[in-house]
């Protein structure tokens, strides 16, 4: 089984991811760690520690990290996620407390107490809490055994700018420290979770299935379909990230160097580059990674 930390802003779909991670075989969440994003840290904090007690799973320790981007105001996106972030669906209140130290401080202590490359980081934000680590303890962000992180649009459209997806529009400066820090990454961009979609028959299945987890999931699609315009179904972006980390098989990757624009006009669009090669997903075998997803959900 592969052990993680999930760096998450939560967020409908983070949620979906995080309740997958938790359910399915062959993934161990050792820890969350919680960055603004979608909404402001307070409420990703909460969020996660919702989500963690909806899955029965207060045990695992939540570290609230960066409340804002490293050197810029964040971009709302509360008309899509609701003001509390998980787009009004009912959870239970949370059943612990977040912990007290930093979420980079818990990063670094984990990746140091874990054999090297052994430790995943499913990153399903904006990438602060990220840079800050590679910033502040080099030596322990060496020790990450890959970084998978949802972000960014290649050759597909962005959705916060004609080139720009919210990930990385919302703290370019921190993916560009990401990008070119030569850690093992891979990138799953627009290109390939706008290929995994929930139409209306996927949430009949996921009602069928009759979970709290799997009716939760329904009901957070649902509260995207209501936020969202899009035709017949969504995309769902973040539980690509969990489902990669179990079967990478699933994926076709390019391998390239990227660059990260960080003009305010084109904030956050990314360019293929001479740079560092990372591995970034083009294509998935989306009816089975969906089909992944409802089984571990059920
Ligand atoms: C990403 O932005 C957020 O709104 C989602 O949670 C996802 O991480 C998609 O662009
Ligand atoms: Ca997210």
């Amino acid at each position: 089984t592969r052990n993680v930390i999930i760096d998450t802003d939560p967020g409908i779909d983070d949620a979906i991811a995080i309740l997958f991670a938790l359910s399915v075989k062959g993934l161990t969440v050792r820890g969350i760690t919680t960055v603004a994003g979608n909404i402001g840290l307070s409420n990703t904090t909460r969020n996660a520690l919702r989500i963690l007690a909806l899955a029965d799973r207060s045990d695992i320790a939540v570290y609230p990290g960066a409340d804002k981007p490293l050197t810029r105001p964040g971009i709302s996106e509360e008309k899509i996620h609701g003001t509390d972030g998980l787009g009004g669906v009912t959870f239970p209140d949370p059943q612990s407390a977040a912990q007290d130290g930093d979420a980079v401080t818990y990063l670094a202590a984990a990746l140091n107490a874990a054999q090297e490359r052994t430790l995943d980081i499913l990153a399903l934000g904006p990438l602060t809490n990220i840079a800050r680590l590679i910033q502040t303890d080099p030596d322990a962000a060496r020790r990450i055994g890959r970084l998978i992180a949802m972000g960014g649009a290649i050759d597909e459209p962005g959705n916060v700018g004609p080139r720009a997806e919210f990930n990385i529009a919302n703290d370019p400066e921190a993916a560009e420290i990401v990008l070119q820090s030569g850690l093992p990454i891979t990138l799953i961009p627009l290109d390939v979770t706008r290929q995994v979609r929930a139409d209306r028959a996927y949430l009949d299945r996921l009602a069928a299935l009759g979970t709290p987890k799997a009716s939760t999931a329904r009901a957070l699609i649902e509260a995207y379909f209501a936020s969202t315009t899009g035709g017949e179904s969504r995309p769902l972006h973040d539980p690509c990230v969990p489902v990669f980390a179990l079967r990478p098989d699933l994926f076709g990757c390019e391998r390239t160097g990227l660059s990260v624009n960080t003009d305010e006009a084109d904030r956050g669009a990314l360019t293929r580059a001479d740079s560092h090669p990372i591995d970034v997903t083009m294509t998935v075998d989306a009816p089975v990674a969906l089909d992944l997803l409802a089984r571990a959900l059920g």
